[in-house]
C-alpha cells in the first residue's frame, strides 16, 4: 500500500519531491481534487501516470506550476487575456490552454500543439511544486473514468496498491476539477466547466464561450468520453421532473441538492447542501457519489441543480456520470 504522509510535514514534502525527481509518481492534494503527479519533463515518469490510471494516450494532462512567472517557460503567446486571468485566478481552480513550448513532451499534451497549465491553490501542492522545482503533470488520482478523489483515503482506496506515496492535505475545498479555458484562438473557450464559474471569467475577459459538446470533443480530448462515473447506474432527472416513487423491492438511492419533504422508499439519500448552496454542493459531490456507489444500490436517482455558478460544473459531472453524454458515440467503446 502507498505510504500516507501528512502533507504539512516538511519531511513529507522532501520525500515526495525526491520521489518525483527520481521519476516516480506521487499523489498530492489540490483545492479541486487529488492529483497523481509526475515530472512533466520526464517522459518515462509521465508514461507511468497513464499506465497506473489506465488512461488513453489521447487524453492530455494538466501541467502544475508553483508560480505564474514560470508559465513562460512552457508556453508561448501569453497575451493580455492570459495575463489578466492568471493575475485574478492563480493560484486557483483555473487551467489555461496555451501554445506549448517544445520542452513539454508530446506524451503530456497528447501530441497537441497546446499545453494546459495551472497554479493550484493548496498549500501542500504549492510546497511540493516549490520543492520539486520541475513542472508536475497531474491528472486526477483515480482510475480513468471513475469519480475523482477528494480525500487522501479515496486515493488510497483507488490507487493505493499502484503508487508509493500519498500526501494527505485533508478534504478538497472546491471538490470539482478546475475550469479549463483555451486561449489559443481569438475567442476564449471554456472546454470544461469547473471550480471557477464562467461568470467570474467573463468579468475579467469577454467574450467567453462555453464549448458545445462537439467542440469540446475536438479540442479537449479528455471530454470525449463519459467520466466521473460511479459503477452504480445513475438517472439524472429533467429540471422540474418529480422525484419518482420507489417500488417495494427496489434498492434505490437519491442524490439531492437540498433536503426535500415527503421522499419515501429510498434506501439511501445524500444531500449536497442543507441550504442549496452550489459551492458547498460541489465540495460534497464526489464523496456523496462514492458513498452511494458503496451502498449496494440498484440505481441512483439524481436531482438536477441550477446551471449557474458552480452548478454548471456540477451538472457537467452529473451528465457524464449518468452516461447521457455521448456514451453511445464513444469510438473506442470504453466500458466505464
Ligand atoms: O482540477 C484539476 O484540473 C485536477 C487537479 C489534479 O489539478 N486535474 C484534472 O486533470 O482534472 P484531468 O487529467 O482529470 O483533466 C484534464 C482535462 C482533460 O479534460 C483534458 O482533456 C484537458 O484537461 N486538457 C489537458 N491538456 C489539454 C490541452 N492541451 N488542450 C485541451 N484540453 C486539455
Ligand atoms: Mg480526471
Amino acid at each position: 500500500m502507498a505510504q500516507l504522509l501528512t502533507g504539512t510535514d516538511p519531511q513529507a514534502i522532501f520525500t515526495a519531491a525526491a520521489l518525483l525527481r527520481a521519476g516516480d509518481v506521487v499523489a498530492f492534494p489540490t483545492e479541486t481534487v487529488y492529483g497523481l503527479g509526475a515530472n512533466a519533463l520526464d517522459e518515462r515518469a509521465v508514461a507511468q501516470v497513464f499506465a497506473i490510471k489506465n488512461r488513453p494516450h489521447f487524453d492530455p494532462l494538466i501541467v502544475h506550476i508553483a508560480d505564474k512567472d514560470a508559465v513562460a517557460l512552457y508556453a508561448t503567446d501569453i497575451d493580455e487575456r492570459a495575463a489578466a486571468l492568471m493575475e485574478r485566478f492563480w493560484p486557483g481552480p483555473l487551467t489555461l490552454v496555451l501554445r506549448k513550448r517544445p520542452n513539454i513532451s508530446d506524451l503530456v499534451t497528447a501530441g497537441l500543439d497546446t499545453v494546459a497549465i495551472r497554479v493550484p491553490a493548496h498549500p501542500v501542492a504549492l510546497a511540493l511544486l516549490r520543492a520539486v522545482q520541475v513542472p508536475v503533470a497531474a491528472p486526477s488520482a483515480n482510475p480513468f473514468g471513475y469519480v475523482s478523489p477528494t480525500t487522501a483515503l479515496h486515493v488510497q482506496e483507488l490507487l493505493g496498491t499502484a503508487i508509493p506515496l500519498i500526501l494527505d492535505g485533508g478534504p478538497c475545498t472546491v471538490g470539482v476539477e478546475s475550469t479549463v479555458c483555451a486561449l489559443t484562438e481569438r475567442q476564449a473557450i471554456i472546454l470544461r466547466p469547473g471550480g471557477v464559474p464562467i461568470e467570474a471569467i467573463e468579468a475579467v475577459i469577454s467574450p467567453v464561450t462555453l464549448a458545445s459538446p462537439t467542440q469540446a470533443d475536438a479540442r479537449s480530448p479528455g471530454t470525449l468520453l463519459s467520466h466521473y462515473a460511479p459503477h452504480v447506474k445513475l438517472r439524472l432527472l429533467a429540471p422540474g421532473e418529480p422525484i419518482p416513487h420507489v417500488g417495494e423491492n427496489e434498492r434505490v438511492g437519491l442524490l439531492l441538492l437540498q433536503p426535500r419533504p415527503n421522499v419515501i422508499g429510498y434506501a439511501a439519500t445524500e444531500v449536497l447542501s442543507q441550504d442549496g448552496n452550489l459551492t458547498e454542493a460541489a465540495a460534497n459531490l464526489f464523496a456523496a457519489l462514492r458513498r452511494l456507489d458503496a451502498a449496494g444500490l440498484d440505481a441512483v436517482i439524481v436531482e438536477p441543480v441550477p446551471e449557474h455558478g458552480l452548478g454548471r460544473a456540477i451538472m457537467d459531472r452529473l451528465r457524464r456520470a449518468a452516461g447521457n453524454t455521448r456514451r453511445a458515440g464513444n469510438p473506442l467503446g470504453f466500458v466505464l
